[in-house]
């Protein structure tokens, strides 16, 4: 079977990495793909959200499945421009239609749905330039810190947590008036703010039956500590050591089937991955958001951690078949350190040559952002450039074994975290 997985990052690597372990695998393409998808398969020059070229080239290739990676494509709806075109629409595209991609796409969406069928969330309201003053008198009544977010897709910036009520007023106004994030900030969420341990936890699921993938959680600020800037992810480990059975059970039990039964019962399809972003209150799971896709960087702790073939989900997932689905895990911990590029999340330089992945055998290297030159050499293409994946007996042991392996790795203003797991 020929497959066709959507992106270029290191999330997409690793789907690619463990699906060219299945038998059932004949060509795999990705589009646009990075210099180490070159190697497991062949890259399309092809942007993601170029549905014209995506068409062609499933054609051409008589690709029966297409994976989709990252949210853009999905909230733009390629998913329904598969259904809508007689020629595509035999194909199955893994990865929600635009309905339901708004449960990433719109947090406004996402918090009717939670709060529709029970599912524990923050409380909140939501604002629009029309009502700006009443937001103003919300945030009156909350107690800080403030969370305010942009409805809509902000390239992970749209969430904002301000200690103080002025600062909170006029990131309101900001948003809402001055179109901040644009038309992602025409609507504001303000909620409660939550105190707790966030973890992520993930399904593929059909819209009926569902396969639970390992937990992970993940490092999204750039500085040791948790400080400074919002990242993509600095890192991750999986499974999470404070998820034990009784916890895991809870977010199965009030989270993650009520969300299922809820898409079900509102007459929403969905076939894909649901990422639950969730915080420990008082030992209870709160959602604090949903994504539409899995989550980079931690794909490169979950794809290393499922035993089963990968592809056979896929395939269950396709045919409407995840109710008679088993997923087998790995027992072993595995972990993840994100290399960035010097500057990153700011401004950064591409281009830098990178020495040393050949030369790492105690871990699996996953490239983020990276191309290859003229001259045959492997470069950084992006912020996040590649990330070390270990597996150990513990999080600690395979923390250690990607640290050693990172040792051995060069490029120009590399940078990462040196304290990933340090809250757990
Ligand atoms: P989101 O994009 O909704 O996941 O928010 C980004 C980050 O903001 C989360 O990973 C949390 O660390 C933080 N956050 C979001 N909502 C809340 C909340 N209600 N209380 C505390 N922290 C939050
Ligand atoms: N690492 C967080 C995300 O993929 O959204």
């Amino acid at each position: 079977m020929n497959i066709l997985i959507i992106g270029s990052g290191g999330r997409e690597h690793a789907i690619a990495w463990k699906l060219t372990q299945s038998d059932k695998l004949e060509k795999l393409f990705i589009a646009p793909g990075n210099a180490a998808t070159s190697k497991l398969g062949t890259n399309l020059n092809i942007g993601v959200s170029d549905f014209a070229e995506i068409k062609k080239a499933v054609l051409e290739n008589k690709i029966k499945i297409v994976l989709v990676g990252p949210e853009v494509p999905l909230v733009e709806g390629i998913h329904d421009f598969f259904l809508a075109d007689n020629d595509l629409k035999n194909v199955a595209v893994i990865g929600p239609q635009k309905h339901a991609a708004q449960l990433e796409g719109s947090k406004e969406f996402a918090k009717k749905f939670m709060m529709r069928h029970n599912i524990p969330t923050a409380a909140y309201q939501s604002f629009t330039k029309n009502n700006l003053q009443d937001g103003f008198a919300f945030l009156d009544k909350l107690n800080p810190p403030y969370v305010l977010k942009a409805d809509g897709l902000a390239a992970g910036k749209g969430v904002v947590i301000l200690e103080n009520l002025k600062a909170a007023k006029d990131e309101l106004a900001d948003m809402l008036s001055n179109e901040k994030f644009g038309d992602a900030s025409s609507t504001v969420v303000i909620e409660e703010f939550l105190d707790g341990i966030e973890m992520s936890c993930f399904i593929l699921t059909d819209g009926k039956g569902y396969v639970s993938l390992p937990n992970a959680k993940d490092y999204k600020r750039i500085g040791e500590g948790d400080t400074g800037l919002n990242t993509g992810g600095m890192g991750a480990v999986s499974p999470v050591p404070f998820a034990d059975a009784e916890y895991l059970k809870k977010i199965e039990d009030r989270v993650i089937k009520p969300t299922v039964d809820g898409l079900q019962k509102d007459g929403i399809p969905y076939k894909g991955f649901i990422f639950f972003g969730l915080i420990r209150v008082n030992n209870e799971p709160m959602v604090i958001e949903y994504n539409c896709r899995m989550g980079d960087p931690e794909t490169e702790v979950v794809m290393p951690r499922i035993k089963s073939d990968f592809l056979d989900l896929l395939i269950a997932t396709a045919n409407d078949d995840l109710e008679n689905a088993t997923i087998e895990l790995d027992e072993r911990s595995a972990t993840t350190v994100m290399l960035v590029s010097g500057g990153y999340p700011e401004a950064y330089e591409k281009g830098k040559v990178i020495s040393g992945i050949e030369s790492i055998d105690d871990s699996i290297v996953f490239h983020a952002g990276t191309s290859i030159d003229k001259n045959g050499d492997t470069i950084t293409n992006g912020g996040r450039v590649i990330t070390v994946t270990s597996y150990g007996k513990d999080f600690k042991e395979a923390l250690t074994k990607s640290y050693d392996s990172i040792e051995k790795i060069k490029f120009d203003k590399m940078n990462y975290r040196k304290d990933i797991g340090f809250d757990l």
